[in-house]
């Protein structure tokens, strides 16, 4: 957990939010034991804009990974930070058993199951028999 929190906060060092102010970190764990991190990157064009934990699952993609125990989510914020909804969604793809950690500056922590966040999820068995 603190490993992954540390590559959380580092990569969101980098957050690029000049929009929001509100940078974001994530450290997804594969089931091989590699970490992958992201930080959140805005854009002129706000919905172009992408969360730390999308750009750490495809950082995580690209580099073969295809399965995910856990990610661990960091902010500045004084409460941690759920993933919002498309986030949810584009993990559920690869990980519906993830772990999700929301940790606040102060150390606080939230798990939650995936599963908690995203109940009745659209997964790839949704467009079987259509
Ligand atoms: N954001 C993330 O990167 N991850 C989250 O879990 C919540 C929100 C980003 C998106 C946007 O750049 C900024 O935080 C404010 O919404």
């Amino acid at each position: 957990m603190q490993r992954l929190r540390e590559l959380a906060d580092t990569a969101r060092a980098n957050a690029y939010a000049p929009y929001s102010h509100f940078p974001v970190g994530a450290a997804l764990e594969s089931a091989d034991g590699r970490v992958f991190a992201g930080c959140n990157v805005e854009n002129a064009s706000y919905p172009a804009g992408t969360c730390a934990e999308r750009v750490a699952l495809g950082m995580a993609v690209a580099a073969g990974a295809r399965a995910f125990t856990r990610v661990v989510i960091t902010s500045q914020h004084h409460a941690p930070t759920p993933p919002c909804g498309i986030c949810r969604q584009a993990l559920v793809e690869f990980a519906p058993a993830l772990e999700i950690h929301a940790v606040a500056p102060d150390g606080r922590a939230v798990r939650w199951s995936l599963a908690e966040l995203l109940p009745a999820p659209f997964t790839p068995g949704s467009l079987e028999n259509v």
